[in-house]
């Protein structure tokens, strides 16, 4: 790999979510995952309203905190900060009052859905991002119930231009059998723009690795390079091409 892996979706600023919980423990993921290859991980704790009511300031406060600590250690990859935004009317209003956390640049912003219940007209939401700029990012679309048997109900989001985003720990069994067969099915048929590794604690990295190898045994090494690499580089830079 010439320049590293890019993490677009890891948990490891201390005590906000359900991610890490001490600052050791962000630095054991950061120099875990910089020891994979990722030369870049961006931090993207959960605002998701009743369960994690982060809010940007608290986020940039918590992030410039692990900065000033963590900036520059041997083995600590560059970082950045994002949020993992569940798409509900509580995000619509932060989105159209500036106050989401879209990825560094601006150009995108990651979002998850309901795991059990296909939000409808999903799509409009998205295609209202992308009008204002920001391109959508879906975290872990073989999660989703609705999308384990078919992947169906997400064509009209891929047609507006969301990018899908592997957690690639699913492709070992973190997140249970039919995560495992969707995610499979996802690559096959091409609704992966790039993956991440949604890691949540040290013990995580282990499993990266061995998520890793198995995304490079299912879809080589080119494509491996593709969807660690080169693609989350574009999603940052706005340079997407569908
Ligand atoms: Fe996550």
């Amino acid at each position: 790999m010439s320049d590293g892996y890019v993490d677009l979706h890891c948990h490891y600023l201390p005590g906000i979510d359900d991610g890490v919980r001490t600052l050791d423990e962000g630095l054991a993921v950061l120099r875990g995952l910089g020891a994979l290859g990722f030369s870049t991980v961006v931090a993207t704790p959960h605002i998701r309203t009743a369960m994690f009511d982060n809010r940007k300031a608290g986020l940039e406060r918590a992030y410039g905190e692990l900065v000033a600590i963590a900036g520059g250690l041997p083995g600590v990859p560059a970082t950045g900060l994002g949020a993992e935004h569940y798409l509900d009317d509580v995000f619509w209003e932060l989105f159209l009052a500036g106050e989401a956390v879209p990825y560094p640049g601006g150009k995108a912003a990651l979002v998850e859905l309901h795991y059990e219940v296909w939000p409808r007209r999903i799509e409009e939401r998205f295609f209202e991002m992308q009008i204002r700029g920001v391109r959508p990012v879906l975290a872990h679309p073989e999660r989703y119930a609705a999308l384990f048997g078919s992947t169906d109900p997400l064509d009209p989001a891929l047609e507006v231009g969301v990018c899908g985003l592997l957690d690639v720990m699913s492709l070992v069994g973190r997140y249970g059998h039919k995560s495992q067969r969707a995610a499979e099915r996802m690559l096959d048929e091409g609704v992966y723009y790039a993956a991440c590794t949604d890691a949540h604690r040290p013990g995580d990295v282990e499993l990266v690795a061995r998520a890793i190898e198995r995304l490079r045994a299912l879809v080589g090494a080119e494509e491996t390079e593709e969807l660690l690499a080169e693609n989350p580089r574009r999603i940052l830079a706005g340079t997407v091409e569908l």
